[in-house]
């Protein structure tokens, strides 16, 4: 295995409904890795290609590569798997079978879901194939429902939180807000973590995000500077890069 870090982990964004979020958290996932001295893959499964696109243009040194079928996601993965720390995957649109095939290739599978009623709907759909993978795939991967487009005098947002426990999934506690630096990060081809100050709540936010999801995984990058998400690339503990 090439990992420095004694395991792969593979982080697959999907939902039946587009427009979640789905390409905002893996592109901002797979540069917050990076920039943590990780060794990043993006598996971009979504035909309009958009991920692989921003991160070509954020990150040259992420692999990119992309995936239109379900022999095709299973064999890149495979082979990205022997190269990276991390593969993120990212799904298109919708549960279709390759959806299906990249969440059981998966460790984590990501459901962001947004404040609307048909969001809610669709995570019934979500836990229902994530049950098809755990019967595939003993047990794995885990899941998480991700709170995005937050916004916090919204009746609808409010909503969603309360009723996101009872949704069959485990919720992440942290949450993700609608904020303009999101937008204008995929218009200018970067991560919120990268643009200075103007980035600040947004990188905060995701990095308590990040760190919830890898859980045990986290000893393994250098997080110290969880409060300072501007001074970039973070550097790997000497006893990983051993
Ligand atoms: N937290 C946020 N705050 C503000 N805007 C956001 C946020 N998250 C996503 N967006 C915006 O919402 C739109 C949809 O996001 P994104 O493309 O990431 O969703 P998706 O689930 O990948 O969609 P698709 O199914 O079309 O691939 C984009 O314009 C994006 O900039
Ligand atoms: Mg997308």
């Amino acid at each position: 295995m090439f990992s420095r870090y004694g395991f792969v982990m593979m982080i697959v964004f999907a939902n039946t409904k587009g427009g979640v979020g789905k390409s905002t958290l893996a592109v901002h996932f797979a540069v917050w890795l990076f920039d943590r001295g990780a060794k990043v893959a993006l598996l971009d499964c979504d035909k309009q290609r958009s991920s692989s696109q921003w991160i070509a243009e954020a990150e040259p040194q992420i692999t990119v590569t992309a995936a239109d079928t379900p022999e095709n996601v299973a064999l890149l993965a495979q082979e990205l798997r022997q190269s990276h720390d991390f593969v993120v995957g990212d799904g298109p649109g919708g549960l279709d079978d390759l959806s299906r095939t990249l969440l059981i290739l998966a460790d984590l599978a990501v459901f962001p879901i947004s404040p609307s009623i048909l969001d809610l709907r669709s995570v019934a759909q979500a836990t229902g194939v994530l049950k098809y993978a755990h019967s595939i795939n003993q047990g794995r991967p885990e899941g998480r429902l991700v709170l995005n487009r937050m916004r916090k005098r919204d009746t609808i947002s409010r909503e969603l939180q309360a009723a996101a426990p009872n949704l069959g999934l485990s919720v992440a506690r942290s949450v993700i807000r609608d904020l303009q630096i999101y937008r204008d990060a995929a218009q200018q081809g970067t991560a919120a973590t990268r643009m200075g100050a103007r980035g600040r709540d947004a990188a905060a936010e995701l990095t308590q995000l990040f760190v919830e999801l890898l859980t045990d995984k986290l000893a393994f990058l250098e997080v110290g500077d969880l409060n300072n998400e501007q001074t970039g690339r973070a550097h790997v503990r000497k006893t990983v890069a051993q």
